[in-house]
């Protein structure tokens, strides 16, 4: 089965039990200042999960793409990847946990879907956490019992195994049900845990159905969500494997045509490296193409992205690679996927520019850095000396790591961390933690400088033109930031025209309320907003008084009254033809 059937199956069969099929969100999560990238695909849909009502109704599906770093030193073995794509399907406050499990087990083993042999499946439940209170999962195991599972392919784990989210402090979160698949390979001699979640490699874990009924609070108590929700997640290139007898995610169709432009590029071979580049150049090729036109920094995304590129520049070279090479394999990757992600194709000329133009600058600063590393790697790397490499000859962490594993000596990561932390300006970071992954929270001053976001794109459009589009927002709780197509630095007199415009607005206390519509309508109605998904059916429109109309998702204030004064504090260029400001509210 290739990832493309897989896909149509998963859709198509949750599109026939009720489900809405909606598009992929960006990489890049809106207005969510605890996270760098979309991990899951319960990422977007946190709102909805906290009672937010959906335009797309109770039941959703999809395919979301996702970038997790936090397994970046495992890529190159068989499974571990930065990019993927996550099949999932969501009950926002509709069915359960039995819905749920028998819908899972019906795509998993029945013929008509994916035909799996119900005899090599396990399955896991969760054991309870007497520490807050939260119970074995009775219902689930009874659920998996009911439909024939035998006892003792029915594990129970711990929060460790079986308990999912919140991805950071606060947020939705609750006991998972697991299902794994046998390869068939003996049992291993060392493991470790008992049952399918030891990663000996004889289990594969293909499923998770994640009940979540509660949300994390703050204060770290755990309190029952009004709405019970579930939140699942298949791995693509995982279960393409699986399906295909494959022993990794790299014989997929997924890697087979990148894989062999590499090979056909390189002079020697070295596996590993072969699949770091694919790896890491796949995720950077979408992070290039997503519409929020992230570029190589040292700072947030971009310096994700920069870590990733010169990652696998670094691994061309150790496999011969003398030219650049890594636009040529976007090129193929662009191929693959330009159908499900048109953004790809639309963007190419960005990914390709962008990727030249970092491996132009790397190749420069790489024979030094190398040199460099040569005169320290007589003892451990120090933070300083990690310091150093990066900010002065450009070589990123991973490399230094993967240059010290070579060495046999040790790098000093966590004062490497603050020093470059120090660097980066203590408020604009938190890279580390933001690295791992978090979620919204919608506190008070997030929602209003998210409402004051709608009213600066109008405000920006009316004054600048209507060429104006939203590149990318960020919002902490002290200030919005926002991106902006526009080829121009903005004049004094164009910034005080914005920001009176927006206070005005502000004072006019406007209403403020959404309506859910066809992509149809919203278009006719000339709402603002991304249209261009095959999938979307049905969106919700905001509307500030006659102001602004605008697809979001929400969550908003209520009038534009509680707002406040508007102030932007800085204007900047972002990247080519796109301009960055900030704004607060005082
Ligand atoms: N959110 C769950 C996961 O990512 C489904 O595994």
């Amino acid at each position: 089965m290739t990832s493309e059937e897989l896909k149509k199956k998963y859709l198509e069969f949750f599109k026939s039990k009720g489900h809405a099929i909606i598009p992929s969100a960006s990489l890049i999560p809106e207005n969510d200042p605890t996270v760098l990238f979309t991990t899951a695909g319960m990422h977007p849909l946190v709102p909805y999960l906290m009672g937010g009502s959906h335009p797309e109704g109770t039941r959703i599906t999809d395919v979301q793409k996702c970038i997790r770093t936090s397994d970046i030193d495992e890529v190159g073995d068989s499974w571990h990847l930065t990019f993927f794509e996550m099949l999932g399907n969501w009950s926002l406050g509709d069915y359960f946990k039995k819905e749920a499990i028998e819908w899972s087990w019906e795509f998993l083993t029945s013929n008509n879907w994916l035909g799996l042999d119900p005899k090599r499946i396990s399955v896991s439940v969760f054991s309870g956490d007497e520490n807050n209170n939260i119970p074995f999962d009775q219902e689930a195991y009874d659920i998996w019992k009911s439909i024939g599972m035998p006892p003792e392919r029915i594990y129970r784990y711990d929060k460790k195994e079986n308990w999912w989210g919140p991805a950071g402090k606060t947020g939705p979160c609750g006991p998972d049900t697991e299902m794994y698949y046998d390869s068939g390979k003996a049992e291993c001699a060392n493991c470790t845990t008992e049952g399918p979640a030891c990663d000996c490699g004889k289990f594969a874990e293909i499923w998770n159905n994640v009940f979540m009924q509660y949300n994390k609070t703050a204060e770290g108590k755990f309190e029952e969500l009004s709405q019970k929700n579930v939140d699942t997640g298949m791995g693509v290139e995982r279960t393409v494997a699986i399906l295909n007898g494959q022993k990794n995610t790299y014989d997929t169709d997924l890697f087979e045509e990148i894989i062999k432009k590499i090979k056909e590029l390189a002079t020697n071979s070295n596996q590993t490296s072969e699949r770091i580049i694919a790896d890491h150049l796949r995720a950077a090729t979408f992070i290039l193409g997503d519409e929020k036109g992230i570029s190589p920094s040292n700072l947030d995304q971009g310096y994700v992205l920069r870590r990733l590129i010169r990652r696998a520049i670094r691994h061309g070279k150790i496999i011969g690679i003398t030219k650049p090479f890594s636009f040529i394999i976007a090129e193929v990757i662009i191929q693959k996927y330009k159908d499900d992600y048109n953004e790809l194709q639309k963007n190419k000329d960005f990914i390709i520019e962008q990727l030249v133009q970092e491996e132009e600058k790397f190749s420069k600063t790489l024979a030094r850095g190398l040199k460099e590393f040569e005169k320290i790697s007589e003892h451990d790397v120090t933070g300083h000396d990690a310091f150093i490499l990066f900010t002065t000859y450009g070589l990123p962490i991973e490399i230094v790591k993967d240059l010290a594993k070579e060495n046999d000596i040790s790098v000093d990561e966590k004062n490497f961390e603050i020093e470059l932390k120090k660097h980066q300006n203590l408020s604009r970071t938190a890279t580390a933690g933001k690295f791992k992954g978090g979620l919204a929270d919608h506190s008070e001053e997030t929602t209003r400088l998210h409402t004051t976001n709608h009213l600066t794109l109008q405000a920006l459009r009316t004054v600048l033109g209507d060429h104006v589009n939203q590149k990318g927002s960020n919002i902490t709780k002290d200030r919005l930031r926002f991106d902006f197509s526009h080829d121009k630095k903005m004049t004094p007199e164009e910034i005080q025209k914005v920001e009176d415009i927006v206070n005005e607005q502000i004072n006019n206390k406007l209403d403020v309320s959404f309506e859910e519509m066809s992509v149809e309508e919203a278009k006719e109605k000339n709402a603002i907003g991304v249209f261009e998904h095959k999938y979307a059916d049905k969106v919700k429109v905001y509307k500030m008084g006659d102001f602004s109309l605008e697809i979001c998702g929400g969550p908003h204030v209520k009038n534009t009254g509680e707002l406040g004064h508007f102030k932007i504090t800085k204007e900047e260029s972002s990247s080519a033809g796109v301009r960055r400001i900030k704004a607060v509210l005082q």
